[in-house]
């Protein structure tokens, strides 16, 4: 077969051709690739990386299709500080983001871009976000010297030939993404497996919907249809234009009777949003199942009988590695079983993957995540990880055995309930409802969760994380807020809004619920009560269900744990609120009113 030539343009869009061009002139890579998305592109550009040592096969009776990598051991997670929107007013930013005068930026960028890829390709990859053609779908062009980039980005986004089609044809506005590892090549230099910079920009210019990545080659700094795109500009996009985009996975809950019912959820970075969205009910929910639509992003917005429908604009999963196994996640593990990458988790001597958590014995010896031979006993002694906590896989979303029959509907799902969540060891009980939405908004809006691997900071500390879109939202936090509110005027039926904690421990830091699979009881009480016909009990925070309006077939769960677990500790919440009004000072001049008569009731309802 021969192969193309892929230094001819693939479109002929006068706008794309031209910034391809004045990119190029910028950036001075050694060549351009258009890139069409087909899977020959894709094998060799993986045999590529394989013989530039940034890949590794894995063993293909094994782990079929899939590769191995290790990033440079300084860029292993989504890195907020280095993350800025730069509107053109400091205000339209808000406090909660970086924000640095976008003039000034520009040209920063432009010094930090100048010969970037010099000795490299400019990989120029078109992309969907959403299925192809859908109403709801957003359109971007990603010029990246990252062949690790594209080859991932095939995984987690529709890209190529009909993508170019879509751009000829369709009036939709593209969102241009420029993308630099910023480690150009001398003429004859040897490039090292992970390319990145020391020096790191992740920038959003919200108004011209564009987006210029520096210095990194990981998740969400470097495959910018994510959370770069889907996220912080299309939370811009959706506020100009009536519709939400939220960092939430999608599911359906499907009953014996076969009555299917959708909800989105939004939990932060690495709290359960992957898990969830792949829920296996326990063996006594005979005849439910959970459908996956997505697990980290939905966009959201009110179909024409004003009925909330959701899509997931992604196609793929890249999800957190350590903690995955048969038994917490079984279909994350068939979705991942081949066709995958795998980016810092450990290399076994048969030439397979492993991790923390994956199975219940660890294989006698492999390589870490940075190449270092580590055994149990090495672990034992030094507390070493064979896999980096924020390891992850690249899987296609088509791979997972739930994969809802409807998740490419161009239309989206219907949403009947919208759950909110973080990681809590005290405070907040395992499920409560709000009593309504405006009650809603406010849960969602003063949401706290104990920071994770998933980003360089303090892990551990509880942090605020409205709506879990702390590090996503592309504007003021409080006009966010305020959207929200909004929103309620074009739906004639809202969705329920839940809040739910996995995660909070006993006196001995023991988690009180087991979680995963069973997490199933508390989701099928949500289902009932978004249909109106499930009991619980109204408390100064919400509606909680009792011991008997959830279902316990199948789990000894001791009524006392229950109530341990679902215990509203009055001066635990005092001080909760404390921290929601700290948020809402630094947000007040933005702040809804609505929001400031909900914290008042809450504080009378106490
Ligand atoms: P991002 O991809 O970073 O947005 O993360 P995510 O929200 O999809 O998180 P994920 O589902 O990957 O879960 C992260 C970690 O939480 C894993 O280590 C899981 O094992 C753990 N986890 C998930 N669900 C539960 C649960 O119900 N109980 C407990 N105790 N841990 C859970
Ligand atoms: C997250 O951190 O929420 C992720 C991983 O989903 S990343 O794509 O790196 O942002
Ligand atoms: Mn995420």
């Amino acid at each position: 077969m021969s192969r193309r030539d892929v230094s001819k343009p693939l479109s002929t869009n006068p706008h794309l051709c031209k910034w391809v061009q004045k990119m190029a002139e910028l950036t001075q890579p050694a060549a351009i690739h258009w890139v069409d998305g087909s899977l020959e592109e894709y094998e060799a550009l993986c045999a590529q990386m394989v013989e530039a040592g940034t890949f590794i096969k894995l063993n293909e009776q094994l782990w079929p299709g899939c590769y191995y990598a290790r990033s440079d051991a300084s860029d292993v997670a989504r890195v907020e500080d280095r993350t800025y929107i730069c509107s053109l007013s400091r205000d339209s930013a808000g406090p909660t983001n970086n924000w640095v005068d976008p003039f000034e930026m520009r040209r920063k960028l432009k010094t930090l871009f100048a010969g970037s890829m010099a000795g490299r390709t400019m990989y120029v990859l078109p992309f969907s976000m959403g299925p192809i053609g859908s109403p709801m779908a957003q359109i971007g062009v990603q010029l990246t010297d990252s062949p690790y980039v594209v080859v991932n980005m095939r995984i987690m986004a529709r890209i190529g030939l009909p993508v170019y089609r879509e751009i000829e044809r369709d009036s939709k506005r593209v969102v241009p993404c420029l993308h630099s590892v910023g480690v150009p090549l001398r003429p004859g230099q040897k490039d090292v497996p992970w390319p990145c910079n020391p020096e790191k920009y992740i920038v959003h210019f919200p108004e011209s919907r564009e987006i210029w990545s520096y210095g990194s080659g990981y998740g969400g700094n470097a495959l910018l249809g994510k959370k770069c795109f889907a996220l912080r500009i299309a939370s811009n996009m959706a506020r100009d234009e009536g519709w939400m985009a939220e960092h939430m996975l999608i599911l359906g809950v499907e009953n014996p009777q076969g009555e299917k019912t959708y909800i989105a959820a939004a939990f932060p970075s690495a709290c359960g949003k992957t898990n969830f969205a792949m829920l296996v009910p326990p063996a006594a929910f005979k005849g439910w199942k959970v459908w996956t639509v997505g697990d980290d992003i939905a966009w959201l917005r009110p179909d024409a009988n004003g009925r909330l429908r959701a899509i997931n604009p992604e196609a793929g999963f890249f999800g957190v590695a350590p903690g995955t196994s048969v038994k917490t996640n079984p279909n994350a593990m068939a979705a991942l079983a081949k066709n995958t990458i795998f980016t810092n988790v450990a290399l076994t001597p048969e030439g397979g993957v492993w991790w923390e958590g994956m199975t219940e014995t660890p294989p006698a010896e492999c390589l870490d995540w940075q190449g270092r031979p580590w055994t149990p006993a090495l672990a034992r002694e030094t507390g070493a990880k064979a896999a980096h906590p924020n390891a992850r896989f690249t899987a296609p979303a088509s791979q997972c055995p739930t994969i809802d029959p409807d998740w490419e509907k161009p239309e989206g799902v219907p949403i009947s309930a919208i759950v909110f969540g973080g990681r809590r060891a005290t405070t907040m009980p395992l499920v409560y409802q709000a009593f309504n939405w405006s009650a809603g908004v406010y849960m969602g809006a003063t949401m706290g969760s104990e920071m994770t691997a998933a980003a360089a900071g303090t892990v551990g500390k509880v942090r605020r994380d409205p709506f879990a879109m702390l590090p996503f939202c592309g504007y003021h936090m409080g006009d966010y807020f305020r959207h929200w509110i909004k929103m309620q005027r074009s739906l004639t039926e809202t969705p329920r809004i839940f809040h739910v904690n996995w995660f909070r421990k006993d006196a001995d830091g023991q988690f009180l619920w087991p979680g995963f699979g069973e997490n199933m009881r508390v989701l099928k009480w949500i289902v009932d009560r978004a249909r109106g016909r499930a009991l619980g009990r109204e408390t100064p925070i919400g509606w909680q269900p009792r011991y008997e309006d959830l279902e316990w077939t199948g789990l000894d769960f001791p009524r006392e744990t229950f109530d341990a677990l679902q215990g509203f500790d009055r001066s635990a919440w005092r001080s909760e609120i404390i921290g929601h009004e700290e948020l809402f000072i630094d947000l007040h001049s933005h702040l809804p009113k609505e929001l400031v008569y909900e914290r008042e009731l809450l504080i009378c309802r106490m």
